[in-house]
């Protein structure tokens, strides 16, 4: 499966739904996640995200955000349509400690 890590975190850019063809992402208040079950590994996605922030989950460390998205994809919202990005999105790309700052 691919996972989303804490870089889209107070991004959401959300390009990575458009492409997206089994339509596996779900949303937070400020990130997304993929739902690894649902997930074909087709790999389209990786690409689309401005923030780097989709990875394959056979990447060494990403064990945490794989557990997350497993988890959060069960309990937030399907989302399939592109939207706007958070308002300080650019401000925020590539920040480090986003997650222990802004997760939701
Ligand atoms: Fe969707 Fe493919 Fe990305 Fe998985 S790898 S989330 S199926 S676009
Ligand atoms: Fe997040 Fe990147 Fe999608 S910032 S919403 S994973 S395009």
């Amino acid at each position: 499966t691919y996972i989303v890590n804490d870089n889209c975190i107070k991004c959401k850019y959300t390009d990575c739904v458009e492409v997206c063809p089994v339509d596996c992402f779900y949303e937070g208040e400020n990130m997304l996640v993929i739902h690894p079950d649902e997930c074909i590994d087709c790999g389209v996605c990786e690409p689309e995200c401005p923030a780097e922030a989709i990875k394959p989950d056979t990447e060494p460390g990403l064990e945490k955000w794989l557990q997350i998205n497993t988890e959060y994809a069960e309990k937030w919202p399907n989302i399939t349509m592109k939207k706007d990005p958070l308002p300080d999105a650019d401000a925020h790309d590539g920040m480090e400690g986003k997650f222990e700052k802004f997760f939701s």
